[in-house]
Protein backbone atom coordinates (compact mmCIF):
# COMPACT_ATOMS: atom_id res chain seq x y z
CA UNK A 1 0.00 0.00 0.00
CA UNK A 2 1.05 3.19 -1.08
CA UNK A 3 1.98 5.79 1.94
CA UNK A 4 2.04 9.78 1.84
CA UNK A 5 6.36 11.20 1.97
CA UNK A 6 6.84 14.50 2.26
CA UNK A 7 8.82 16.09 -0.50
CA UNK A 8 9.70 19.76 0.23
CA UNK A 9 7.53 23.27 0.02
CA UNK A 10 6.07 24.15 -3.08
CA UNK A 11 7.49 27.85 -3.27
CA UNK A 12 11.19 25.62 -3.83
CA UNK A 13 10.12 24.99 -7.13
CA UNK A 14 10.00 27.56 -9.65
CA UNK A 15 7.61 27.79 -12.01
CA UNK A 16 8.77 25.77 -15.18
CA UNK A 17 11.60 23.91 -13.32
CA UNK A 18 11.96 20.34 -11.59
CA UNK A 19 13.37 19.60 -8.80
CA UNK A 20 15.12 16.63 -7.12
CA UNK A 21 14.52 14.52 -3.80
CA UNK A 22 15.33 11.43 -2.35
CA UNK A 23 12.55 9.45 -1.07
CA UNK A 24 13.62 6.06 0.15
CA UNK A 25 16.24 5.21 -1.74
CA UNK A 26 14.58 6.95 -4.92
CA UNK A 27 15.30 9.76 -6.32
CA UNK A 28 12.15 11.79 -8.00
CA UNK A 29 11.47 14.37 -9.90
CA UNK A 30 8.94 17.04 -8.99
CA UNK A 31 7.95 19.63 -11.76
CA UNK A 32 6.10 23.33 -11.06
CA UNK A 33 3.83 23.07 -14.17
CA UNK A 34 1.98 26.32 -12.95
CA UNK A 35 -1.54 25.09 -12.91
CA UNK A 36 -0.17 21.57 -10.91
CA UNK A 37 2.76 20.25 -9.52
CA UNK A 38 3.79 16.71 -10.97
CA UNK A 39 6.38 14.10 -10.25
CA UNK A 40 7.94 11.05 -11.82
CA UNK A 41 10.97 9.10 -11.53
CA UNK A 42 13.92 11.02 -12.38
CA UNK A 43 16.40 8.64 -13.94
CA UNK A 44 15.76 8.51 -17.91
CA UNK A 45 15.22 4.67 -19.12
CA UNK A 46 17.34 6.07 -21.96
CA UNK A 47 21.08 6.03 -19.95
CA UNK A 48 19.94 7.51 -16.64
CA UNK A 49 19.55 11.19 -17.16
CA UNK A 50 18.54 13.49 -14.53
CA UNK A 51 15.36 14.40 -15.91
CA UNK A 52 15.36 17.26 -13.03
CA UNK A 53 17.67 19.07 -14.98
CA UNK A 54 15.81 18.94 -18.43
CA UNK A 55 14.17 22.29 -19.70
CA UNK A 56 10.12 21.91 -19.20
CA UNK A 57 8.14 22.42 -22.35
CA UNK A 58 4.35 22.78 -22.00
CA UNK A 59 3.96 19.20 -20.23
CA UNK A 60 7.30 17.53 -21.11
CA UNK A 61 10.75 17.52 -19.89
CA UNK A 62 13.64 17.52 -22.06
CA UNK A 63 16.32 14.91 -20.91
CA UNK A 64 19.48 16.85 -20.16
CA UNK A 65 21.82 13.90 -21.34
CA UNK A 66 20.59 13.24 -24.73
CA UNK A 67 16.96 15.38 -25.56
CA UNK A 68 14.71 12.59 -25.50
CA UNK A 69 11.21 14.11 -24.51
CA UNK A 70 9.53 12.94 -21.32
CA UNK A 71 5.40 13.50 -20.95
CA UNK A 72 5.17 14.38 -16.97
CA UNK A 73 1.94 12.87 -17.04
CA UNK A 74 2.03 9.96 -18.31
CA UNK A 75 5.77 8.92 -18.22
CA UNK A 76 5.91 8.01 -21.74
CA UNK A 77 9.38 8.48 -22.95
CA UNK A 78 10.25 9.33 -27.08
CA UNK A 79 11.69 6.50 -28.90
CA UNK A 80 12.02 4.56 -25.42
CA UNK A 81 9.57 1.47 -25.08
CA UNK A 82 10.00 2.06 -21.15
CA UNK A 83 7.75 4.55 -19.11
CA UNK A 84 9.31 6.54 -16.43
CA UNK A 85 7.13 5.81 -12.97
CA UNK A 86 4.57 8.78 -12.58
CA UNK A 87 4.04 9.25 -8.56
CA UNK A 88 0.83 10.72 -7.61
CA UNK A 89 1.19 14.33 -5.85
CA UNK A 90 -0.58 15.96 -2.79
CA UNK A 91 -0.40 19.29 -2.21
CA UNK A 92 -0.76 20.46 2.23
CA UNK A 93 -0.60 23.73 3.68
CA UNK A 94 2.27 24.49 0.98
CA UNK A 95 3.96 21.36 1.40
CA UNK A 96 4.41 18.59 -1.07
CA UNK A 97 3.78 15.16 -0.73
CA UNK A 98 4.18 12.24 -2.74
CA UNK A 99 2.58 8.61 -2.75
CA UNK A 100 5.27 5.94 -3.15
S1 LIG B 1 19.70 9.66 -20.84
FE1 LIG B 1 17.88 10.70 -21.35
S2 LIG B 1 17.89 10.84 -23.48
FE2 LIG B 1 19.69 9.73 -23.00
Amino acid sequence: MDKLFKAGKCQDIPLGEGRKYLIHGEEIGVFNLGIEIVAISNRCPHAGGPLSDGIVTGHEVICPLHGRKVNLKSGCVANEKEKVKVYEVVLKDGEIYLKC
